[in-house]
């Protein structure tokens, strides 16, 4: 009798998960804010253009004039996708891991609906195998940074629309960055 009713109930309890599924759009403005800023860092560890460009505006400003001397930016803020997009995949050719957290949503007034500003952690890994051994410090390069982006609303998408990056601190080798050692 007991068997009977567990099996009974299966059913029920396949139709409960699908039915928990979310799909993109039932994400809040604060979920969709904060998964474009995850995207945004996903391209960049994927070397992946489209995704890239997925999730900036096409006139997006990058303000990352404070790692000019790394050659994540140059030094006045790089203006647009067609500019920004070789440029950071051009620099990025290492494999990267970016890691994102304490993140800060403000959505602004009904008169800017379609806008937001959010803040972020990135804990930035670059690893290049310069020396042998692989374990070698030498072939890492971490950037704790804090990011300062404003995003707007296109088409029901939440894209990039400035993002300036804010050093907090580094440590490792700075040739693994490949620029201006
Ligand atoms: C790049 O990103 C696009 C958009 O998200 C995706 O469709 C595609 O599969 C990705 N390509 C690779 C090689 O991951
Ligand atoms: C949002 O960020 C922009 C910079 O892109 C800034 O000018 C604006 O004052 C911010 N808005 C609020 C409400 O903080």
């Amino acid at each position: 009798m007991k068997l009977f009713h567990i099996f009974a109930l299966a059913p029920l309890f396949l139709t409960g998960t699908s039915g928990t599924t979310h799909s993109p759009s039932a994400l809040t403005d604060r979920e969709a804010i904060i998964d474009t800023l995850l995207a945004f860092t996903q391209s960049l560890d994927d070397k992946n253009e489209t995704l890239l460009r997925t999730v900036t505006t096409t006139n997006i400003i990058f303000d990352g004039t404070l790692f000019a001397d790394i050659g994540l930016g140059g030094r006045e803020p790089v203006v647009g996708q067609d500019a920004l997009v070789p440029s950071l995949l051009g620099v990025l050719t290492m494999p990267t891991s970016h890691h994102l957290s304490n993140f800060r949503v403000q959505l602004l007034d009904a008169a800017h609906a379609d806008h937001a500003n959010l803040t972020a952690y990135v804990l930035a890994h670059h690893h290049k195998l310069l020396e042998e051994p692989r374990e070698n410090l030498r072939n890492l390069y971490v950037m704790a940074n804090r990011y300062q982006a404003s995003m707007v609303r296109d088409k029901g998408k939440w894209k990039l629309e400035w993002l300036k990056l804010l050093p907090v601190w580094q440590s490792g080798n700075r040739a693994v960055m490949g620029w201006g050692v």
